[in-house]
């Protein structure tokens, strides 16, 4: 009885945050990989003119944390338009074909949507907010993906502690616009490199934010692909 409710309430969280997320977005196909189909918040949306970080954010938008999963940020976009260039991929027998791979941040799904677009084996979306990964689901379907070769998670990779599990079952993973502030930089930049010791292809976009300049996090990476953005994220930004 108790099991059953509770898979009730799961259930019920799932439905009603999807319905909240259709109502809240528009489909979007006005970014850098426009092959991607996906729900966004655009000036079109009310909830775009609410007020973003302001505190009890929930109180405005419906949402209990900020509806990060609505836009497409810049770095992610930069990294999905790379993940994406089949082109690129074909040319140099690219990383992404039968790799298992885990997106981390993934936001509204994107990067994680692209590398099954080219072939991954396996891929996992993660985000800490759950509503991300219900974006995320209802991205993977819009663009045709229903398949078991996606798997969504709310755990904290990034200080689980448990590095070699992560290393042991993903070959790449992909971080898009998630060094924001010098607080995550701190935390994501030593994961990096242990990952990156223990063999993980790691690739990262972002669009110069203080997380990765400010931190020396760029003395360990390679600029692999520099990207031309065009896009404006939130209103005044
Ligand atoms: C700026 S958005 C970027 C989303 C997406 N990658 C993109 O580029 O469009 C950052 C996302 O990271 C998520 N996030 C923040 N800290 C995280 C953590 N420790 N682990 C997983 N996701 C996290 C947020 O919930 C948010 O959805």
């Amino acid at each position: 009885m108790a099991a059953s409710s509770s898979c009730r309430s799961v259930r019920d969280n799932v439905i009603s945050a999807r319905e909240k997320i259709l109502s809240n977005t528009v489909l979007s196909r006005q970014h850098m990989t426009p092959e991607i189909a996906l729900h966004l918040i655009t000036p079109d949306c009310a909830i775009y003119h609410q007020p973003v970080g302001a505190g009890d954010i929930g109180a405005h938008t419906g949402f209990s944390a900020d509806p990060f999963w609505g836009f497409f940020w810049p770095g992610g976009q930069a990294l999905t338009r790379r993940v994406s260039r089949r082109v690129f991929i074909l040319d140099t027998g690219h990383v992404f074909h039968g790799k298992s791979v885990l997106d981390v941040g993934c936001g509204c799904g994107a990067s994680a949507i692209a590398a099954l677009m080219v072939g991954a084996r396996h891929v996992t979306a993660n985000d800490i907010d759950p509503v991300a990964l219900q974006a995320t689901l209802l991205n993977a379907e819009l663009n045709g993906i229903t398949s078991n070769r996606l798997a969504v998670s709310d755990d904290n990779f990034i200080s689980n502690g448990a590095d070699s599990e992560t290393t042991n079952t993903y070959e790449v993973v992909l971080i898009g616009d998630l060094f924001y502030d010098t607080e995550i930089a701190a935390d994501l930049h030593p994961w990096i490199q242990r990952l990156a010791r223990a063999g993980t292809e790691i690739f990262v976009g972002d669009p110069g934010r203080h997380g990765i300049t400010d931190t020396g996090v760029l003395r360990n990476m390679k600029l692999r692909s520099p990207v031309q953005t065009t896009c404006k994220c939130l209103p005044g930004k």
